[in-house]
Formats: structure tokens, C-alpha cells, sequence
């Protein structure tokens, strides 16, 4: 198996670990969110605006296909990519799929700190609620990958365990 895919909810660390784990290993890494902007020569805010949330997840699933005959790359996925259509399925048989299940409250920290826009992140909800709806929706299909790391940072252990279980699949 030559692809890792990384699930979790937005600021859970999917871009730093991939990018860490993607020069560890030699591979290549992918911003699921860039491989979008890059190619449709818009932004993820702007794609929201004008195609709606369900214009969004169409066009997110046609890259995540791309990304299924790429060689040896971490692929970063959006925070919503896996609870779209079959996503999460697919992933697992193309990859490894690795849920980053960082504490809520560090997630909450990263993101009042980030500057990044979010379209599904409105105005009139609080972060705090904002991301425990979110997490209580989207765990199911999280845990659904092959492995869960529950550690807010990638150490030198969880390369080297993904390491092993990519030579065993
Ligand atoms: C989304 C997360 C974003 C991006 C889009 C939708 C989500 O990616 O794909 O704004 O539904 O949680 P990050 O998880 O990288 O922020």
C-alpha cells in the first residue's frame, strides 16, 4: 500500500502531520483543499458561495478519485471529505486510513489562533458548540479508519508503527 489518507476534524493537525510524515517517509504530500483551488482556480470559500455545501462535496469527491491513482503520497483531507457519499470506503481500499483524533480543546485552541476561512464555520455559533456538533456527526465515520491516533501531535512511534502496517497491506 503507498498512500495514507488523514481524516479528522478541521484543525486537528492533518496538514503539519502530513507534511511531517510525507518527508519522513520520502513520499509526497497532498492538500486535498489545494489540489481543488489549484485546479479549479478558485478558492474553497468562493467554490462554497457559489455552489452551496452539496456543489462543494461533488467536486471534492471528483479530486479525491484523482488522488486514487497517485503513488506513494499522504493525501491531507478536508474535515468533511469522509462523510461524503462513499469516501470514507474508498479511501480505506485505496489507503491507509488514519483518523488524527486530537482533544476538543486543543482543536479549539488552533483554530481561534488560525487565520484560515472556513465557510461551514458561521457567525452566530460559538467555536466550542460549532466543533462538538461537528465531532458528535463525524465520528462515526472517523473511527472508521484503519487507525486512530489519539495524541495531538505525530511522534516518532506513529511513523514508524504506519511504517510497518503499510508494508503489512
Ligand atoms: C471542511 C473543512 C475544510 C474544507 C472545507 C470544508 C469541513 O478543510 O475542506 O472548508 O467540512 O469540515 P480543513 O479540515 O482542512 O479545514
Amino acid at each position: 500500500m503507498d498512500k495514507i489518507y488523514l481524516v479528522g476534524l478541521p484543525g486537528s493537525g492533518k496538514s503539519h502531520t502530513g507534511k511531517w510524515l510525507s518527508h519522513r517517509m520520502g513520499w509526497d504530500f497532498v492538500d486535498l483543499d489545494e489540489l481543488i483551488e489549484k485546479n479549479e482556480g478558485k478558492n474553497i470559500a468562493e467554490i462554497f458561495g457559489e455552489l452551496g455545501e452539496k456543489g462543494f462535496r461533488k467536486i471534492e469527491q471528483k479530486y479525491l478519485n484523482v488522488t486514487f491513482s497517485y503513488k506513494q503520497c499522504v493525501v491531507s483531507c478536508g474535515g468533511g471529505t469522509p462523510v461524503w457519499g462513499n469516501n470514507m470506503e474508498k479511501m480505506s481500499r485505496n489507503g491507509l486510513t488514519v483518523y488524527l483524533n486530537t482533544e476538543l480543546t486543543e482543536i479549539e485552541r488552533r483554530l481561534e489562533e488560525s487565520h484560515v476561512e472556513r465557510p461551514l464555520f458561521s457567525q452566530e455559533q460559538s467555536l466550542h458548540k460549532h466543533i462538538s456538533d461537528l465531532n458528535e456527526k463525524r465520528r462515526p465515520y472517523y473511527s472508521r479508519a484503519k487507525v486512530i491516533w489519539n495524541r495531538n501531535e505525530p511522534t516518532e512511534q506513529f511513523f514508524r508503527s504506519l511504517d510497518r502496517l503499510l508494508s503489512i497491506y
